[in-house]
């Protein structure tokens, strides 16, 4: 959703901001603005469109004068993407700035009251009301100013403040969506996620919901809303600066997908100790998992990708019922779930709303919570009972494809794991789980060395206008993934289907020359697919078969063939994504997209 900079110090402030704001765009990008506290007066520049326009606009930064700043990418809810809807958003006098991530759930009677008293607005923004709340509320303390605000908001938000008054401050405040204060040497820092401030500070704290900061250049203070003193803990984030860097890729997915092996190695590796699956993060007893009757997954987009694989994999392995629910769709069904249901997150920021009040809606009903985040220190993970995370590293492209591998190793973590304890797996199929759980890396690795033969069936196949993914039992979950790869960054029509279910109506959309990627992975199924493919090319179809190496004969029953190697069954998608991925991505560079940040997503949703 949106991203928040801001910077206090004594150089030029707009540089730092607009350098933050580049980190932060996968948040966020039809709009951006800054505003600067020039010599008493609050300056705001902002332009529809990329952070490019901006630039261009601020002669990158050079024409906008202070020492202290805040900065915006927007990611639009309410209001179109437009200049006046862009933030910062200024008070009616031009007294209070304010940057926001979130949603003001009530604003429309707010922006009522404030109409009514002859307040004029500008945007059609939920935010403006927020600095115009400022300028109506405040008298003279800027604290009180503050706490009045926060009193009216209903909704979630992170906020960077500034006011013209107070011209050697920032006031930062946070509820539901994330901010963290980087502390440099004479200068201090706002930003929604690390990577905006990186380059300048490794030390950080952490807002969390309902506290106030009052940063200055030397010092950084944090309160309740009764206006006692926090202490604050301080982090020392450990990341490797490259890792948020491009190093060297045009993009940041091709990055990305080509650190899968080590992510996945890195993921698990922490977990197995002498020949052992171990999982110290879930506080849960042998008896309290023999317990449970069902296991509830909740996630979104890609991740819910990975609970699907996951319905199959812990029903497989554990003969329990699984669900995996869409998590926007969960806490809306008034959902069966209790302390007998065990419920699964997923979530790579760890800050998706519509999974954060999923989870809480399942805690509130008695059931204990694992996560699965990417984000250290995310609010999933702290509200979770327990958290599990995968080391994938930031994920800066929009399309996610080393987190949701990095999603799946822990999934096969947990399959192994809680077989073993509940007695449903031998010890020979222990340490086959094992062995092929560590071979994985290895064979992605393989696959990607071998990247050029799907970037050459792109290049045939990138003209397609309609796409089909069919797949059977864990290749349909795969194929959820596949074709949301391939829409969302190259944005090809494309949908994916049970392949059994294909005849029931979707069939009549084949004709000559559909692209339909089958998914032949699932060796119990290969006969019952390959039946599918005939279906659809005796309609025109061209065929793209995706399928292990051993099945050389699917050769002939398919236009274009693409190898993996083989694994046990379970662990399939992890290697059957790789192609995938690679293929949306060659399709998206060969239509000239923007691959990291396509058009009208964000990666991290922090509004419902
Ligand atoms: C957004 C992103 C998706 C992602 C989903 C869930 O829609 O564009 O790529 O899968 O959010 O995000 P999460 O951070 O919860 O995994």
């Amino acid at each position: 959703m949106c991203g928040i900079v801001g910077y206090i110090g004594e150089e030029q402030a707009a540089p730092f901001l607009l350098k933050g704001l580049e980190k932060l765009e996968y948040r966020g990008y039809d709009s951006a603005g800054l505003c600067l506290n020039d010599g008493g007066k609050l300056v705001v520049k902002k332009s529809k469109g990329k952070l490019q326009e901006l630039k261009i606009l601020t002669n990158n930064g050079d024409t906008l004068h202070g020492t202290v700043g805040i900065g915006h990418t927007r990611w639009a809810t309410h209001g179109e993407p437009s200049d006046v809807n862009a933030h910062p958003h200024l008070s009616e006098s031009g007294r209070f700035a304010v940057v926001h991530n979130g949603i003001i759930e009530n604003y429309l009677p707010l922006r009522e009251m404030l109409t009514e008293k002859g307040i004029v607005f500008r945007s059609n923004t939920d935010t403006e009301v927020i600095a115009q709340l400022f300028e109506y509320y405040d008298q003279g303390n800027l604290m009180d100013t503050v706490i009045r605000v926060l009193s009216k908001l209903d909704g979630s938000y992170a906020l960077g403040v500034l006011c013209r008054d107070h011209p050697d401050e920032i006031i930062a405040v946070r509820k539901e969506s994330p901010l963290i204060i980087g502390l440099g040497e004479h200068e201090n820092y706002i930003a929604s996620d690390i990577p905006a401030i990186l380059n300048k500070t490794r030390n950080i704290y952490r807002l969390e919901n309902d506290e106030i900061a009052v940063i200055k250049r030397d010092s950084v203070q944090v309160f309740n809303l009764d206006k006692e003193p926090i202490h604050k803990e301080l982090e020392v984030v450990d990341w490797d600066i490259a890792a948020a860097e491009k190093g060297g890729y045009e993009h940041f997915m091709f990055k990305e997908i080509m650190e899968q092996p080590k992510a996945f190695h890195d993921t698990i590796t922490p977990h197995l100790k002498d020949g052992r699956v171990v999982l110290d993060e879930i506080h849960l007893t042998a008896d309290q998992i023999r317990s449970f009757r069902k296991i509830n997954i909740l996630a979104c987009g890609s991740a819910y990708h990975v609970g699907v694989v996951a319905k199959y994999v812990f029903e497989k392995i554990l003969r329990i019922p699984v669900e995996a629910d869409l998590a926007s769709e969960f806490r809306y069904r008034d959902p069966i779930i209790d302390d007998k249901t065990l419920t699964v997150v997923i979530s790579q920021s760890g800050e998706t709303a519509d999974t954060k009040e999923a989870m809480k809606e399942a805690k509130r009903r008695g059931s204990h919570v694992i996560s699965i985040v990417n984000v250290l220190g995310s609010a999933i993970a702290k509200e979770s009972n327990d958290v599990i995370y995968t080391l994938a590293g930031p994920e800066i492209a929009v399309a996610t494809t080393k987190a949701y591998s990095t999603q799946l190793a822990v999934i096969y973590l947990m399959a192994i794991y809680f077989g073993d304890v509940l007695g449903k797996i031998t010890d020979t199929e222990y340490q086959y789980y094992l062995q092929e759980l560590q071979a994985i890396p290895e064979k992605i690795q393989q696959i990607l060395e071998h990247k050029e033969t799907v970037q050459y069936l792109a290049s045939k196949l990138f003209h397609c206008n309609d796409v089909f993914f069919i797949g059977r039992n864990i290749d349909y979950a795969l194929s959820l993934e596949g074709s949301l790869k391939l829409k969302e960054i190259s944005y090809i029509h494309s949908e994916a289907y049970a392949a059994g279910e294909l005849k029931h109506g979707t069939i009549s959309l084949i004709e000559d020359g559909t692209l339909v990627i089958a998914l032949a992975t699932h060796e119990e199924l290969i006969g019952k697919i390959v039946s599918n493919m005939k279906e659809v090319q005796a309609r025109g179809a061209y065929v793209l078969c995706l399928t292990t190496e051993k099945h050389q004969e699917l050769k002939s029953t398919s236009q274009s063939t693409l190898f993996i190697p083989s694994t046990c069954d379970m662990m399939l998608p992890s290697l059957a994504v790789v192609p995938l991925q690679l293929f949306a991505y060659y399709v998206a560079a060969l239509k000239g997209c923007d691959i990291d940040k396509p058009r009208n997503l964000a990666k991290s949703v922090t509004v419902e």
